[in-house]
């Protein structure tokens, strides 16, 4: 089969969080409309949390991940993460956090279906943070959580497609090989 080079290939990094952000059509007027709700989102962290490590710690295959962890700072870099989806700027530096919190949960082995089962929770208290307000807003927290989970999962093919790059030479022929072309 021929093989077609795809621009999206070379979106690296925190290039990734620019370039969807230009796909999703985050505006400033929807990032500051999330800026407003900032504090609000601050109030609701602590509550998001308890739920968020309730849950992680009610399955025993979650929970392992748990075991000598200090949950306590845990729960404040979760409030914090959160919070942080109502920052209203999310250019560089806000990417490259989120790189390395994905890079976190790689790197503790952690299959990527948990994180991505956790979103529940995190959507269900930014409907809370965006409640009563206009839909404009709603879909403006949907955008940022879409970006979120995009850059979350950018993080896991990102390490397969490093070390599978090692192993073959070369990107092309690891992103072949995970096409299932060779
Ligand atoms: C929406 C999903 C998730 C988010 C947003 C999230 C967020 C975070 C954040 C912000 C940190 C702190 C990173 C740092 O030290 O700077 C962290 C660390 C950690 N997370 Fe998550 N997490 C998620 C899902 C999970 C799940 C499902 C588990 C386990 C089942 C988990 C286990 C851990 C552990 C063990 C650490 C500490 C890693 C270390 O310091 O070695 N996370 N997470």
């Amino acid at each position: 089969m021929t093989q077609l080079e795809r621009s999206s290939w070379h979106v690296k990094d925190t290039a990734v969080a620019s370039e969807l952000i230009e796909l999703l059509g985050l505006s400033d007027a929807e990032k500051a409309s999330l800026k407003a709700l900032h504090g609000k989102a601050q109030e609701l962290g602590p509550q998001m949390t308890q739920e968020f490590y309730d849950r992680i710690l009610s399955q025993e295959n979650t929970a392992q991940y748990m075991e000598g962890a200090d949950v306590e700072r845990l729960r404040v870099s979760v409030s914090d993460w959160f919070s942080d989806l109502f920052a209203g700027d999310y250019g560089t530096d806000y990417a490259q956090k989120r790189i390395v919190i994905g890079k976190i949960h790689v790197k503790i082995g952690l299959p990527v279906r948990y994180p991505l089962a956790m979103l529940d929770v995190v959507q269900k208290y930014g409907e809370l943070v965006t409640e009563g307000q206009s839909e404009d807003v709603k879909q403006a927290f949907r955008k940022v959580l879409a970006l979120d989970i995009a850059i979350f999962n950018q993080a896991y093919e990102d390490n397969q497609l490093h070390h599978l790059s090692e192993l073959m030479g070369n990107e092309r022929l690891a992103r072949r090989l995970l096409q299932g072309d060779l």
